[in-house]
């Protein structure tokens, strides 16, 4: 007889955690056998056959990395390929930023955009406190699931402010700046630069000047998430305005940075964090000595940054033609979305299906807030085999002009039914 458990992490000490429900469904989708089955789950391009999209420039770089007979498998520094953080800084604040020239940037490769978030969090736990005590970091209400997880995870407490207007279904930004104006001064504020995930709601630029403004009178330190820059407008510089805005503020600020989605670089994990220091005479020697904190905190959990899609990204981000080819794949991606965006609009209008939907036309980059409830979303998939999270996110890339009358006729049925 197996002798009656030994161990130091009982149930009541570890218990069973749930799965991850993204990954979750995303297995659901995998294992369903129905012809008709539609994935409007995971975050990830795929084109109009429904397949991932491995981008065309991404293919060129790939085959230089494989020509070039100086490429090894040698460890990167520990802030990683240098040729890549500095472009993505460029990238995300102007290639004359008076920031970069000015050597207030520190930047770090990470693990993609989620090592960013964890960087950034770990950082933040270990220095940013006023009179000895942490700040909270509020964050949008809803938002990426895992922003709950990272921060809480490094020992930060987290709320939220209002951002999702359910009536209107666009930015509650009434509520967004009462919240921000009461919560406690120098508050961590997490703001997605843009292509806002899960609702697909961006503040105007209009918006982001108040939200700024009000910011920066409160001494709120500004955390910005882009996980979408390219990837929600088709235009790199546009998608990083609101980045822009806060650093001419002469705000100090950190960025989390993802090149997943708009390099099509998903498992290869390439992203970056950067620290942003406000102008000041010291500014560059803060920035010394926050760049070598990163360093440390970086070498303790993952001494180095992996290389290859680093690789990728760097060839791309400093090779002219390669780069408009790049903006070319980005413009493809973008419009094949808000195609699919204007086509799933008409088609529920074209159905007469009950309620408004000019918000999936408003909203904009990959997801879509459709209003529809959770009853909904579980019987559209029980009864259609369409896959979406239970708080009715679409991702847009899952559709195509294949399957798009389908999940419309799918969802005025359904709307129909359990109105
Ligand atoms: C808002 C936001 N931040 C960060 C990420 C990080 O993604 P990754 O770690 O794949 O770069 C995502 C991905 O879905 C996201 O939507």
């Amino acid at each position: 007889m197996a002798p009656s458990s030994i161990t130091s992490f009982p149930p009541d000490v570890v218990p069973q955690a749930p799965e991850d429900p993204l990954f979750g469904l995303m297995r659901a989708y995998k294992a369903d056998p129905s012809p008709n089955k539609v994935d409007l789950g995971i975050g990830a391009y795929r084109d109009d056959n429904g397949k991932p999209w491995v981008l065309s420039v991404v293919r060129k770089a790939d085959e230089i990395l494989r020509n070039d007979p100086e490429a090894n498998h040698e460890y990167l520094p520990i802030a990683g390929l240098a040729s890549l953080t500095g472009k993505a800084a460029e990238l995300l604040l102007g290639p004359s930023a008076p920031a970069i020239s000015e050597k207030r940037v520190a930047s770090v490769q990470t693990i993609s955009g989620t090592g960013a978030v964890h960087l950034g969090a770990l950082f933040l736990a270990k220095f940013y406190k006023i009179d000895g005590v942490h700040r909270t970091v509020y964050l949008s209400n809803p938002t990426w699931a895992n922003h709950h997880q990272i921060f809480t995870n490094v020992g930060l407490p987290i709320a939220t402010y209002p951002y999702f207007d359910k009536e209107t279904k666009g930015l509650d930004f009434e509520g967004m700046k009462r919240a921000l104006a009461d919560a406690p001064a120098g508050s961590i504020i997490l703001l997605h630069a843009c292509a806002h995930n899960p609702t697909g709601v961006d503040p105007s630029p209009e918006q982001w000047r108040e939200i700024a403004a009000l910011m920066k009178e409160k001494k709120h330190f500004p955390f910005f998430d882009t996980a979408y820059q390219g990837f929600a407008s088709g235009d790199l510089d546009r998608d990083a305005g609101s980045i822009r805005l806060f650093v001419e503020q002469g705000v100090e600020l950190v960025i989390a940075q993802s090149f997943a989605k708009n390099f099509g670089l998903y498992g290869e994990r390439a992203g970056c964090f950067h620290f942003v220091a406000a102008p000041s005479s010291d500014a560059a020697e803060i920035t010394s000595r926050v760049a070598s904190q990163l360093a440390i905190l970086q070498r303790s959990e993952i001494s180095n940054p992996p290389i290859y899609g680093a690789r990728i990204a760097s060839i791309v981000l400093n090779d002219q033609a390669l780069f408009a080819e790049w903006q070319e794949n980005l413009r493809t991606m973008s419009g094949r979305i808000i195609a699919m965006r204007q086509a799933l609009r008409s088609k529920l209008e074209e159905l007469g299906t009950p309620g408004k939907w000019n918000h999936i036309t408003d909203q904009i980059g990959m997801f879509s807030f459709t209003g529809l409830t959770e009853a909904q979303v579980l019987k559209l998939r029980s009864d259609f085999h369409i896959y979406m999270t239970k708080n009715g996110r679409i991702s847009m890339a899952g559709l195509n002009t294949r399957n798009v009358e389908y999940v419309a006729k799918a969802i005025d049925k359904v709307v129909r039914e359990l109105p």
